[in-house]
C-alpha cells in the first residue's frame, strides 16, 4: 500500500470494505487511508460509514488505543453503565480496559478513526483475505471464537451491558466540540487540548486549533515528527519544501513527512485537528501562556520563543503570540 500520500481527500482510500462484524444490515464500509508504523504504530487512520442500526459490540483492548472524530449523524457510545450520542465534532478516546460499544442512530452517521498502537484496520484486511480464501473455516462460530485476535491484543466481547442516558458531557471519554482539557488564547489562534499525553502512554497529544484567516504555522526541516492534521471545517494552504503548494479543505487529511519544512497559512476560519502531535505543546502552551501574562514581550523574542520551543520539544512556530 501507499503511505507516503501527503494530501489525502476523503475518497483517496488504500481500502474500501465492509467493517462491523454484527451481521446487521446494510454493513458499514470502513475507508482506509493511513496504515500504522514506527514503534508505536501511530496514524492508523480511516473512515467508518455506519447506517442506523450497526452497531459494534461491547469489548475492550488490552492494548492500543482509539481516537473516535465524529464527522456526522449521531453515535450512541456505551461504556461503564453509560450511554451518551456524540455528533460532528465530538471526539471519543478509548484507552485500554475501557470496555465499550456504539450503535449508530442515524443516516449518514460517520467517524475518522485514529489508532495508536492497535494495528486493527491491517489486521481487518488480513481477516478479509482469510475469510475469502477459507472462507468456510473463517467464518465457523468455533473458529471465531478461537480468533478473536487483534495483533496479539484479546479482543473481549461481552453482552451488552445496561446503560443509563447521560449528556456526552458526562461521559468522560467525550470531549464535545466545545470543551478541553486545557485552553489557550492567543491572537489569531485558541487552542484545545482534547486528549492528553498521559491517555497516550506518553506518545502523543491531540489538539483542536482554531484559527482565524491569515495566521500561519511554520516548521523548519529539522522539524523532527511527522504531521498528521484533520481539516474540520474551513481551509487552508499548504506549503512544503519542493513541492507545489495546495490547497487542503474541510474533511482532507494533511500527513506530512518529518525532516521537510513547510508552512501551513489559514484562508478562513479553520478548525484544525492535529491528531498526533508528538511534540510537548502543553508544556510548551504552559509557559508560553506564563509568559503571555508575566512577560508578554518575551514571546514577541523570537531567539527566546525557539529556546522555549526547543526546551519544551514542541517544534512548530505559531504566527504571533
Ligand atoms: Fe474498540
Amino acid at each position: 500500500m501507499d503511505n507516503t500520500r501527503i494530501h489525502i481527500t476523503p475518497d483517496d482510500v488504500l481500502a474500501d470494505f465492509d467493517e462491523i462484524p454484527d451481521g446487521s444490515e446494510p454493513r458499514s464500509r470502513c475507508k482506509y487511508y493511513i496504515e500504522p508504523y514506527g514503534i508505536h504504530g501511530i496514524n492508523e487512520a480511516c473512515e467508518a460509514n455506519y447506517y442506523p442500526g450497526n452497531r459494534v459490540p461491547y469489548h475492550e483492548h488490552v492494548s492500543g488505543f482509539e481516537t473516535f472524530l465524529v464527522d456526522g449523524g449521531a453515535i450512541e457510545v456505551l461504556t461503564l453503565s453509560k450511554k451518551a450520542v456524540a455528533r460532528k465534532g465530538d471526539i471519543v478516546h478509548i484507552t485500554p480496559y475501557t470496555p465499550h460499544s456504539i450503535h449508530a442512530l442515524e443516516e449518514d452517521s460517520k467517524w475518522r478513526a485514529f489508532h495508536q498502537g492497535l494495528w486493527l484496520v491491517a489486521t481487518m484486511i488480513d481477516e478479509r483475505a482469510l475469510q475469502s480464501r477459507h472462507g468456510d473455516v473463517a467464518l465457523s462460530p468455533e473458529f471465531r471464537a478461537a480468533n478473536t485476535m487483534r495483533n496479539g491484543s484479546k479482543w473481549f466481547d461481552y453482552l451488552t451491558p445496561e446503560c443509563r442516558d447521560v449528556s456526552p458531557d458526562n461521559l468522560p471519554c467525550i470531549r464535545t466540540l466545545e470543551s478541553a482539557l486545557a485552553c489557550y488564547d492567543f491572537d489569531g489562534i485558541s487552542l484545545k487540548l482534547k486528549v492528553g499525553r498521559w491517555e497516550t502512554l506518553g506518545v502523543k497529544e491531540v489538539w483542536q486549533l482554531e484559527l482565524k484567516p491569515g495566521y500561519t504555522l511554520s516548521w523548519d526541516e529539522m522539524h523532527p515528527f511527522t504531521h498528521l492534521y484533520d481539516v474540520f471545517s474551513g481551509s487552508v494552504r499548504v506549503t512544503l519544501e519542493g513541492m507545489e503548494p495546495f490547497t487542503a479543505r474541510a474533511r482532507d487529511l494533511v500527513h506530512i513527512p518529518k525532516f521537510l519544512a513547510g508552512k501551513i497559512e489559514t484562508l478562513e476560519d479553520t478548525i484544525l485537528l492535529d491528531m498526533g502531535c508528538q511534540g510537548f505543546l502543553t508544556r510548551f502552551m504552559d509557559a508560553a501562556n506564563t509568559y503571555k501574562t508575566t512577560d508578554p514581550a518575551k514571546l514577541k523574542d523570537a531567539a527566546f520563543v525557539q529556546e522555549l520551543m526547543t526546551k519544551h520539544d514542541y517544534h512548530v512556530l505559531f504566527g504571533a503570540f
